[in-house]
């Protein structure tokens, strides 16, 4: 598909390099137009390499192409990535004084901006009138990500990821394949071509796509992450090889899209905006959850909660020998763990709610796959057994989705045979996919 990428004067003009690369080794065919000042980040001679194409920033060169013209109208998608504050003043109002306002203008297929400044930049009026007016003129707005920005200072304003603007940019080429019976199919399969052939339209709540900027401001959102540790003497816990970094991928996207989030952790986490609550055990897990959980739109349990925790705790190390009984003999036996359950937050939860203001309940269901049934089986049955409104299935192994910065998931929504198939993609590729899920069901 031909795709437009343009791109504005910020620093982080560098990540679009890598954007330019997954497109151009999908099959897709892309013309960069960057900025003047986009050129003095990175200059023409990295974009005309990367994409093999001639690169202006004007209107005044190759003219009897007509380039102001026929780039944005024979495009499929035009992408701008980073989009500054500038950049976005000037769409907003309709200027056409360089090729890629042009283009801007002239463009009739989807529009995905994604926006990267300064915090104070982003947040002041001006901006967010201009990208609510992108908004409802149907422009794709991918909001900022929370994190470090260019100097000491953090908050939104981040430049997401390349992997994950990648995923939102196959989603309207493959939105707009499905709308357009003139369009070509793409270049190479997208990366969730199922759900989207099954997809029903009306189902808006099981659509995979980015929600607008901002879907989830004024919502209260609970997110749980990484695996608990349950202590057996002062140097040992039984603990899991979750890491997390999905958990607070997720928090750290609903803090993108305007949520007010509590993140009930038990990883070292650092993230601006977010109240982070940590922890360590399960019953710890439990009774911060369940507090937040009282006034929150959205419970996500995305934690690896221990099933099992030992029985008792040995206030001092447990030895490795120890006398034994009157006789002073050395006991050289192991010791014996005994387990109790831990309660199940998840259903706890399900349990709890009330009829009138309940939360839409997530669940993670890490599977396996075994002789009794595949992962999207067990996934399937999990959902039943727990109740919730959504599941989130991943499979998992020793080498798989622990610790990585992708994943690959199944999203099941109660009531509906209606699957969404995401990735393999990054931790926050797969959080936007979990929030327009559940965006749809608030
Ligand atoms: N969960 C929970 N409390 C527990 C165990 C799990 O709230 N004591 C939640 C997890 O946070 C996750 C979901 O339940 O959202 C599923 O967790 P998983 O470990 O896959 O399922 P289990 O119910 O423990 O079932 P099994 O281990 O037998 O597959």
């Amino acid at each position: 598909m031909r795709v437009v990428l343009g791109v504005a004067g910020g620093i982080a003009a560098y990540k679009a390099c890598s954007l330019l690369r997954l497109l151009a080794e999908a099959g897709h065919d892309v013309t960069v137009v960057p900025t003047a000042s986009a050129l003095r980040f990175v200059g023409a001679p990295t974009w005309a390499a990367l994409s093999g194409k001639p690169v202006s920033t004007d209107v005044w060169s190759d003219v009897q192409d007509v380039p102001h013209v026929r780039l944005g109208q024979e495009a499929d998608l035009v992408v701008v990535a980073p989009a500054t504050a500038d950049l976005l003043a000037r769409a907003a109002t309709g200027q056409a004084d360089d090729l890629l306002t042009n283009v801007l203008l002239t463009a009739r297929c989807p529009v995905v901006m994604a926006p990267a400044m300064h915090t104070e930049m982003w947040d002041h009026p001006a901006t967010q009138a201009n990208v609510a007016t992108l908004s409802e003129r149907g422009v794709h707005v991918v909001p900022p990500a929370v994190g470090r920005l260019t100097g000491k200072d953090t908050g939104p304003g981040r430049l997401p990821e390349p992997e994950e603007l990648y995923a939102v940019c196959e989603r309207e080429l493959a939105r707009s394949a499905r709308t357009s019976p003139t369009a070509a199919a793409p270049a190479t399969p997208v990366e969730n071509p199922a759900p989207l052939a099954d997809a029903n339209p009306g189902d808006a709540a099981l659509s995979p796509s980015t929600g607008p900027l901002g879907d989830l401001a004024g919502r209260r959102v609970v997110v749980s992450a990484g695996g608990t540790r349950e202590p057996l003497d002062p140097v040992r816990f039984l603990g899991n090889r979750s890491s997390g970094k999905q958990g607070h991928a997720l928090a750290a996207a609903a803090a993108g899209r305007g949520a007010e989030v509590t993140l009930v952790t038990s990883a070292p986490a650092d993230l601006p905006g977010i109240d982070v609550v940590a922890v360590e055990t399960a019953l710890q897990l439990r009774e911060a959850v369940h507090a937040a959980a009282a006034t929150a739109d959205v419970v996500v349990m995305a934690a690896a909660v221990a099933d099992f925790r030992p029985a008792s705790y040995a206030a001092t190390k447990i030895k490795k020998t120890h006398v034994d009984g009157a006789d002073g003999s050395i006991d050289e036996s192991a010791p014996v763990i005994t387990l109790v359950r831990n309660p199940d937050i998840l259903a706890e939860l399900v349990q709890r709610r009330g009829e009138a203001d309940s939360p839409v309940i997530v669940g993670f269901a890490a599977e396996t796959g075994d002789a009794h049934g595949t992962v999207l089986e067990h996934g399937r049955a999990k959902l039943e057994r727990k109740g919730c409104d959504v599941l989130v299935v991943n499979e998992v192994g020793v080498d798989r989705t622990f610790g990585a910065d992708d994943n690959t998931v199944t999203i099941l929504r109660r009531g509906s045979d209606e699957t969404v198939e995401v990735g393999p993609v990054s931790k926050a590729a797969v959080s936007a996919a979990v929030w327009d899920v559940v965006a749809g069901l608030l």
